[in-house]
């Protein structure tokens, strides 16, 4: 389905973006190689990115362990 009818850009693309770590429509949006013309799409495609990051199985931030948690 399109999202974006100025980019032609369809809900893949950019959950695909949103699972590269990106958070922003407007930055997923220049992943893709454009930018929001006259912004009607951005309320939907960032309600997806937002979905995207809160899927079970969403690609989380980096888990930092403390200095010594895996020792033993
Ligand atoms: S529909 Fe996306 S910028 Fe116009």
């Amino acid at each position: 389905m399109y999202v974006c009818i100025c980019n032609a850009y369809r809900d893949a693309e950019i959950r695909e973006a949103a699972r590269t770590g990106l958070r922003c429509a407007h930055k997923a949006y220049a992943a893709l190689g454009g930018e929001p013309r006259c912004g009607r799409c951005l309320p939907a495609a960032q309600e997806l990115i937002d979905r995207e990051h809160d899927a079970p199985g969403a690609l989380a931030a980096p888990v930092v362990e403390p200095p010594g948690a895996r020792a033993g």
